[in-house]
């Protein structure tokens, strides 16, 4: 696991959750007091920030206001430019490595970020359960174990360590203020992936039963719980299922005739982790051009 450095900046404005029950949310452009021990900027964690859709939430969030973890499981190189991006625009972001399907490697990943927190003032308060894989095409009668092994360890469990160790320091049942929490399921959750890779179609649908479930679980305790269930979006995840080409291949069968852009996506994100979204729980949002 590498901490990456990121320089302080001056920019207090979180678009983040002011969850502390009876108390204002937090406005943009608001700086915070320095002489009581508020947290200067909201914490949030996207999974898989180093490209694509959570790499676009990572940008946006940063311009809100959040400082944001940069979780990213081999392409450090990558993780590490976005930082230096966000750190130019004025924004806050550090690095951290770890495989979310590792339960081992998620508590290390969370006892660095309460490390990162401590030093810089701040608070967790989103978490973006963004990191997912695909496998290549193939029918299920072809699916061997290691292929389900690694699409549900990653996808569904990565999102369940994530999301326990987020709880642990949001909740007010265990002593926080509230939060918000982002899960990136997919489209494939309704259209089931026939003949291509139900594996994957699978493992978001039960991302939006996680979801559900954790949003009433957790309702009364500050967190709201959300799904964003991308339809086909133009990122490299096509190209690590064989497949480069083929988010403009499916755009005659997308109503809007495009797939959608990463930070088309993201703008969903941002909104359902901002107080914006204050009354919503439990939703699956279909960002998918109407497919
Ligand atoms: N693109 C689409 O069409 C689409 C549609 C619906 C839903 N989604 C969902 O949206 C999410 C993001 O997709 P994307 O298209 O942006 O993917 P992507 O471009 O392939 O990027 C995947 C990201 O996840 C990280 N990652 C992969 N395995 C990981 C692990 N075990 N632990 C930690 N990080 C891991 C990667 O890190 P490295 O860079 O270090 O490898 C990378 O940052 C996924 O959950 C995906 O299922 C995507």
């Amino acid at each position: 696991m590498h901490g990456g450095d990121a320089r302080p900046a001056a920019s207090p404005l979180p678009g983040a959750p002011g969850l502390r029950e009876g108390r204002a949310p937090l406005r943009q452009n608001r700086r915070m007091d320095t002489t009581t021990s508020e947290p200067l900027s909201p914490l949030l964690l996207v999974t898989g920030a180093s490209r694509g859709i959570g790499a676009a939430c990572a940008r946006l969030a940063a311009a809100a206001g959040w400082t944001v973890a940069v979780n990213y499981a081999s392409r450090a190189d990558a993780a590490q430019a976005l930082v230096r991006e966000i750190e130019a625009q004025g924004g806050r972001a550090f690095a951290l490595q770890a495989d979310v399907a590792d339960d081992a490697q998620v508590r290390r990943l969370f006892d660095a970020l309460d490390r990162e927190a401590v030093a810089r003032g701040l608070r967790l308060r989103g978490l973006v359960n963004n990191a997912g894989v695909v496998d290549v095409a193939a029918r299920v009668d072809a699916m061997d174990a290691a292929r389900l092994q690694r699409m549900f360890a990653v996808n569904v469990f990565g999102s369940f360590h994530c999301a326990r160790e987020a709880l642990r320091r949001m909740s007010t049942r265990h002593g926080g203020t509230g939060g918000s929490i982002v899960n990136l399921s997919s489209s494939a959750a309704r259209t089931g992936g026939a003949g291509q890779y139900v594996d994957y179609a699978a493992s978001k649908g039960a991302i939006d039963t996680f979801t559900v479930g954790l949003a009433r679980e957790v309702a009364d305790e500050g967190v709201r719980v959300n799904a964003v269930r991308p339809g086909v979006t133009d990122t490299e995840i096509h190209a690590s299922g064989g497949q480069p080409g083929r988010a403009w291949e499916l755009a005659p069968q997308i109503p809007l005739r495009r797939p959608g852009r990463a930070d088309e996506i993201a703008q969903a994100v941002l909104w359902l982790l901002s107080d914006a979204a204050s009354y919503t729980t439990g939703a699956l949002l279909d960002v998918s051009g109407g497919r």
